[in-house]
């Protein structure tokens, strides 16, 4: 039996990922460590049960104390790290919290993770690591910055990063290779592209898209709206991040991107059309501070090295994704309920 810290495990993408590790191996006990801010919701995950195979714990991942205490109860032999602040809005309206999850967090994290695993030194004073651990980066393209018409982001591609979360993120991507250069941590970074499918939290286009066309409230569009993110279905990332876990060479970093460009109006219009709404709830708002432009993500390394494969087609995992909002908007009238309500107000109503 292995164990697996996987942090943020109650937000979007983690939520997916605990469901897709339970549901996979039976040779997994995997704890959750979620701070539950506004993102996270053990609503997302109510058919796990806690018992021999999962563990919940609500904390933050900043907590050193905390995250001691988990490393010695448990026998933590993997850390996949999604704990994050994720919104860029919130990054420009306030961005300390960002630096503290984001940059912090993810320093806690990797020195708790190897003060545990290390077991002695080579010859030339590096730490030596108990067989079988890696720690696991979930980042973004973000890091790479803003595209122009033609280009793709690949590995090697300098970081840029333009928002307050981005360039969180990015600082948080360097520790984790300064620890693998430094201390020889064993370790990937995942970067991967914009994530749809169920459980997204309604801040982000899509959900926000699909609740204010349910609701006839007008769908804001930042600037232009001909901004283009390469969307990429949530299950298919879970597999990727999976695949880099299980089989990624140590050290390495790999872009996740399911070659599928698309402008922001272009997403809207196909929300509209697939619930029978009228283009006339369009409203274009004040763009986004420092608005990256376009995001494209070359895969070639996973794919080639890994032999990961995205499997949903756009059009199908929109339409599946559209649905199960459809299906559960109880979920959605209970995220959006409270805080997210003076959030919105705050940002659309100004
Ligand atoms: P999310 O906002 O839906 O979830 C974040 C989760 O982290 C929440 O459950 C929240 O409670 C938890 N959290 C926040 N602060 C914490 C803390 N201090 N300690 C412990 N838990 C904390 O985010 P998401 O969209 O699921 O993204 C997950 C990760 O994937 C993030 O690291 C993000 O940068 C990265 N990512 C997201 C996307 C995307 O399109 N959503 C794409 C690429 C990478
Ligand atoms: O690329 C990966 C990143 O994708 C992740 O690292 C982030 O955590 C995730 O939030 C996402 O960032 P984006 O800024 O691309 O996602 P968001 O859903 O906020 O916006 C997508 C595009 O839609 C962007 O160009 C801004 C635009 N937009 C967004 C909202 C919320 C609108 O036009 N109107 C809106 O109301």
């Amino acid at each position: 039996m292995k164990t697996m810290l996987v942090t943020g495990g109650a937000g979007f993408i983690g939520s997916n990922f605990v469901k897709h590790i339970l549901g996979k191996y039976d040779n997994y006990r995997l704890v959750n460590l979620d701070a539950l801010t506004y993102a996270g919701n053990l609503e997302n995950l109510k058919e796990i049960e806690e018992g021999q195979k999962y563990r919940f714990i609500k904390g933050g991942i900043a907590d050193r104390e905390l995250v001691e205490r988990i490393f010695e109860e448990e026998n933590i032999d993997y850390v996949v790290n999604f704990a994050a602040e994720s919104h860029v809005d919130r990054s420009i309206e306030d961005p300390e919290i960002f630096i503290k999850t984001n940059v912090m967090g993810t320093q806690v994290l990797l020195d708790v993770a190897k003060k545990n695993w290390v077991t002695g030194k080579d010859e030339f004073g590096y730490p030596v690591y108990r067989d079988g651990v890696k720690y696991l980066q979930v980042s973004t393209d973000e890091v790479y910055g803003t595209l122009g018409k033609e280009g793709m982001f690949k590995e090697t591609t300098p970081l840029a990063p333009n928002s307050p979360y981005s360039a969180s993120k990015a600082s948080a991507d360097m520790i984790v290779r300064a620890y693998n250069e430094t201390f020889k941590m064993p370790m990937n970074i995942t970067r991967c592209s914009n994530n749809y499918g169920p459980y997204q939290f309604p801040e982000k286009l899509i959900p926000l898209m699909i609740a204010n066309c349910l609701n006839e409230k007008e769908l804001p569009v930042y600037g232009d709206g001909m901004q283009i993110r390469d969307w990429l279905h949530v299950k298919d990332h879970c597999v990727a991040i999976d695949t880099v876990l299980h089989t990624g060479k140590s050290g390495e970093i790999y872009n996740v991107g399911g070659n599928n460009e698309k402008a922001n109006i272009e997403i809207v219009k196909l929300i509209i059309k697939t619930l029978g709404k009228s283009e006339r709830l369009i409203k274009y708002v004040k763009d986004r501070l420092g608005h990256d432009r376009r995001y494209a993500i070359e895969n070639t390394k996973i794919t080639t090295e890994l032999g990961w494969e995205p499997s949903y087609t756009f059009e199908q995992g929109m339409k599946e994704t559209i649905e199960w909002y459809l299906e559960n908007q109880k979920w959605m009238d209970n995220v959006t309920s409270g805080e997210y309500k003076e959030y919105y107000e705050k940002m659309y109503n100004k």
